[in-house]
């Protein structure tokens, strides 16, 4: 008979190849910038947890969406997905790298998607301060150090009912560090701990690559 036990010790490696074998074809586009971020080690979120960005978007039914920290556009392309399939809307981009929004507008063209991404060359929390919301979802992948800052700005944009995704709460294993004070570590300590102490939000942190975390906020 199956049994689980801490013991099992499933080996992580083992578990995020799985779940990249169970993903359904992905169109062309995407595996084309998939393949670009292995050559030049750019950080996507990566395919397992795009398409969880896109199943909690396509179940929430978002379509108004602000990404904070956006790159090339590969995590754009699952919510920008989301958003066409649940009736159209807005995904908002927002990178401080000019080089990088413009290759986002080439791929998220090619994607079908030009309608529905409007690109910021900004700082993305003053950014999102300044974009009228509110928001159906929030996507974070800015620099660590600055998660809390963001997250009182997020606070004041995400409405009653809306999810927020951050990436790399593992930080690499460093968060695992008790003797890391580095000032990224610091910073997703104290988002999780903000996060887990408020009764305004009920989230997880899911073990797909860095560590995803789903943050509901509650109505
Ligand atoms: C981890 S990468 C984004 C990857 C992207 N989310 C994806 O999966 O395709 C983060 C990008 O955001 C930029 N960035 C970091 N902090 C930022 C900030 N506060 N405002 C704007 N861009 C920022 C970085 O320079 C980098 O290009």
């Amino acid at each position: 008979m199956y049994s689980w036990s801490m013991s099992s010790a499933l080996n992580f490696s083992d578990v995020q190849s799985y779940m990249l074998e169970q993903l359904p074809e992905r169109p062309d586009e995407l595996s084309a910038m998939e393949q670009q971020a292995r050559e030049t080690g750019f950080p996507i979120i990566g395919p397992v947890a795009g398409n969880m960005c896109y199943q909690i978007a396509r179940m929430i039914g978002a379509r108004k969406v602000f990404e904070m920290g956006s790159g090339y556009g590969y995590s754009t392309a699952w919510f920008a997905r989301a958003v066409h399939e649940n009736g159209g809307g807005t995904v908002h981009h927002v990178v401080w790298d000019a080089e990088l929004s413009n290759k986002a507008r080439v791929h998220l063209r090619r994607l079908g998607y030009a309608e529905i991404v409007q690109y910021h060359v900004a700082e993305a929390v003053k950014t999102l301060g300044s974009t009228p919301g509110p928001f159906d979802l929030i996507f974070n992948d800015i620099d660590k150090a600055a998660y809390p800052e963001a997250l009182s700005v997020i606070e004041q944009r995400l409405r009653p009912g809306g999810m927020l995704i951050v990436d790399n709460m593992f930080l690499g294993g460093g968060i695992f560090e008790s003797s890391d004070r580095s000032a990224s570590t610091a910073g997703v300590r104290e988002l999780t701990s903000r996060i887990n102490a408020s009764q305004d939000w009920i989230g997880s942190i899911v073990p797909i690559r860095d560590g995803l975390l789903l943050a509901y906020r509650a109505p």
